[in-house]
């Protein structure tokens, strides 16, 4: 068996990078990361790249930290994962084996997450603009509860509802997340939920109606927060909406993925929740939580080679994705590192632009990436790629959804397959 290291050798920032690559991984005599004890080489050779690893140990793991450590804390608890971070079957699947309840925002992560064996009343249905007929295959499936995000859905359930069904409401708690604007949502100007006085109103008229079960309020402040102090915050504004049965405070924390970043430990976060819970929620209410990102984003990597490297006013390392696997850089700024997988341990020597093959001068996956002088073929590796990446992958310049991998115990398995150009090109086949 390969004997693994996690060296921080001089002239390079290896050291630092074990902390935002997944746990399972370590570099052999020849400096080649593995994963799962699986080399990125093997990996590159079996399924190509792009491709998006992750560290199956690493996800189980992270998923009991969540889930036992909240037991713990607030014993009348559900730990939901936000399958929107992830959208694979394979990852409903471990959820469901690992038995933590999950979201879903839309039509197609509700039939893919029924279809991988996540039980129905261990789902809950999220969205600002449902459906009629997302709301008829929620009811038809019987998940658990639905979270009404307006008076618009009240609408809707009355005219479908046939049996009981639980719901929740979504309210705006008014509290300014600091992170990128477009992960913010629980400020004044919200798109989701409803502010706390129009709120009261659609809680009436849930408890007016005989087959709406209303089980309690939800929020989510937003994405990416690293102070656990706004989670805190978060607590106390729900409770002022009243007194329920359960209060989901959503999910948000955020995650290291840089070497500088100061991201709260999973104890740390449960900790702050949990003691503005005592402080301030009902004493026997049920309390939820709905990390997404935190769960699945230090487990995976995304695996690229390197295609082009020039040297002009800069030195540009370009891969053989970007942008259409890896939109967040573009999206919200996120910064992230990287690493020559294939030659880690080498001195890093240079400063490069670490640039993806999309159309866009935006298509930049690491601006200023310290790394070892990049040579067309190496195998370069971004960390902590393992959130909203796969969710947000796309197909700019007819690029192909990338294969997902999971490694363990020195074995790899493919939970996803790469798409191929017949399927790009079978739903155009009607011009064809
Ligand atoms: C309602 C809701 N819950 C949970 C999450 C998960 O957030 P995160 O992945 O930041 O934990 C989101 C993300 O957008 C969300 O909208």
């Amino acid at each position: 068996m390969t004997h693994l290291t996690q060296p921080s050798p001089e002239g390079t920032r290896l050291g630092e990078l074990w902390s935002i690559l997944p746990e399972e991984s370590g570099v052999d005599e020849r400096g080649v990361l593995h994963i799962g004890g699986v080399s990125v080489e093997e990996l590159a050779e079996r399924y190509g790249t792009p491709l998006y690893v992750y560290d199956e140990a690493g996800l189980r793991r992270q998923i009991r930290r969540f889930v036992d450590g909240m037991a713990e804390r607030w014993p009348n608890s559900e730990v939901l994962w936000a399958s929107k971070s992830f959208p694979a079957a394979g990852m409903y699947r471990l959820a469901a084996e690992e038995g933590i309840s999950v979201d879903v925002a839309g039509g197609g992560e509700l039939r893919m997450a029924l279809a991988a064996g996540v039980p129905p009343e261990r789902l809950h249905l999220h969205g600002n603009a449902k459906t009629d007929a997302e709301l008829a295959m929620a009811l038809e499936a019987g998940i658990a509860v639905i979270i009404v995000d307006n008076e618009d859905e009240l609408d809707r359930l009355e005219r479908l509802l046939t049996k009981p069904q639980k719901l929740m409401l979504r309210v705006i708690p008014g509290v300014e997340a600091k992170t990128h604007a477009s992960q913010a949502t629980g400020g004044s100007d919200s798109k989701f939920g409803l502010p706390m006085d129009q709120a009261l109103a659609a809680i009436e008229r849930m408890r007016a109606h005989p087959l709406m079960e209303f089980e309690g309020v939800h929020l989510h402040i937003g994405s990416q927060i690293l102070e656990v102090e706004q989670f805190a915050e978060a607590v106390e504004k729900i409770s002022t909406a009243g007194e329920f049965e359960t209060y989901d405070v959503g999910g948000g924390v955020g995650v290291k993925y840089t070497y500088s970043d100061d991201a709260p430990t999973v104890e740390a976060y449960l900790d702050a929740v949990v003691n503005a819970a005592r402080e301030h929620l009902p004493a026997d209410a049920k309390l939820m939580i709905e990390p997404g990102r935190s769960i699945v984003a230090r487990a995976g990597v995304t695996l690229y080679r390197a295609t082009t490297v020039k040297r002009t006013g800069r030195v540009f390392v370009a891969v053989d994705g970007g942008l259409a696997d890896q939109m967040d850089a573009a999206l919200t700024g996120q910064r992230f590192e990287a690493l020559l997988a294939n030659r880690a341990t080498e001195p890093w020597t240079e400063t490069v632009q670490l640039v993806g093959r999309q159309c866009e001068s935006g298509d930049l996956l690491v601006d200023r990436a310290p790394l070892p002088a990049a040579r067309v073929g190496d195998l370069v590796v971004t960390a902590t790629t393992g959130a909203y990446g796969y969710t947000l992958a796309n197909n700019y310049n007819g690029a192909l959804k990338p294969a997902v991998v999971f490694v363990a115990d020195g074995e790899a398995r493919l939970v996803a397959r790469r798409e191929t150009y017949d399927e790009f090109l079978a739903l155009h086949a009607p011009s064809l």
